[in-house]
């Protein structure tokens, strides 16, 4: 029977979390459950959780934990989770981890990896981020340069709404205070690790499976993984 993988991605706003969970859930097989996209698409869509959250995320706030854990608890009750899972954006408080924690309790054993990135880079990554407005791709675009239509669908590409300077410095310094003592909260775990996410997309997708793949033997020799207990 073979172990699922219920992993969960941490980093600083634009540290590459949703680059490398697309890929890696393709990879494993296993849904990508990213609590961004979850908000945004209920924004896009004007349902109440999309008109609740809103004005916090054009602002760089943390949306409600109880509101947070709800939508996740939910999410991981479903039937195509039974492999495993990619989380991306949550937890984002101790908050929300420790509820992670109880909603995983006899589900199989948490995976946690940590992508760093210095925060300059952040700021400079995020100014050209893109996305587009059709397909939701996500894009990188050259500095200064006139923007192109989008790669997949010939769509318009937009800055997100939190993208701006201003937003992604309240992102970071909310991070900074609520987000990073994750670290901490988890570091202590035989199955964290930290990856160097300051290189090119290929070579931080290398490290993750690395780093995953170590975690599993971790857990295969210490026969955890099936009791679920961390
Ligand atoms: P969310 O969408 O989760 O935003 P985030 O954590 O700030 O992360 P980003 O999506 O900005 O960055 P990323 O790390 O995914 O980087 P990406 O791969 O795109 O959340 C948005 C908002 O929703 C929050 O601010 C909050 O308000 C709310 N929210 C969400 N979850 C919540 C929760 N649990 N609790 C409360 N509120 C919540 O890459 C960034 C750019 O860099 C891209 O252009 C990409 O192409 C490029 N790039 C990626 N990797 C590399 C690389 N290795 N080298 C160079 N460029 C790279």
């Amino acid at each position: 029977m073979s172990v699922p993988i219920n992993l969960v991605v941490l980093g600083p706003p634009g540290a590459g979390k949703g680059t490398q969970a697309v890929v890696f859930a393709q990879q494993r097989g296993i849904p990508k459950i990213s609590t961004g996209d979850i908000l945004r698409d209920a924004v896009q869509s004007g349902t109440e959780l999309g008109q609740r959250a809103k004005a916090t995320m054009d602002a760089g706030g943390l949306v409600d934990d109880q509101l947070m854990i709800a939508i996740v608890r939910e999410r991981l009750g479903r039937a195509d989770v039974a492999s495993g899972f990619v989380l991306d954006g949550f937890p984002r408080t101790v908050a929300q981890a420790t509820a992670l924690d109880e909603i995983m309790s006899g589900q199989g054993a948490l995976a946690v990896v940590d992508i760093a990135v210095p925060d300059d880079a952040l700021v400079a990554r995020l100014a050209l981020r893109r996305v587009c407005g059709q397909c939701g791709n996500t894009t990188t675009v050259a500095a200064g340069a006139e923007v192109p239509p989008c790669e997949r669908c010939g769509g318009e590409l937009v800055l997100r709404s939190d993208d701006t300077e201003e937003v992604v410095r309240e992102r970071l310094r909310v991070y900074a205070d609520a987000t990073k003592p994750l670290v901490d909260y988890y570091s202590s775990r035989p199955t964290f690790r930290a990856v160097d996410g300051n290189q090119a997309p290929d070579a931080v997708g290398a490290a993750l499976n690395g780093a995953v793949d170590d975690i599993l033997r971790e857990l295969a020799v210490s026969g955890a993984a099936a009791g679920g207990d961390r």
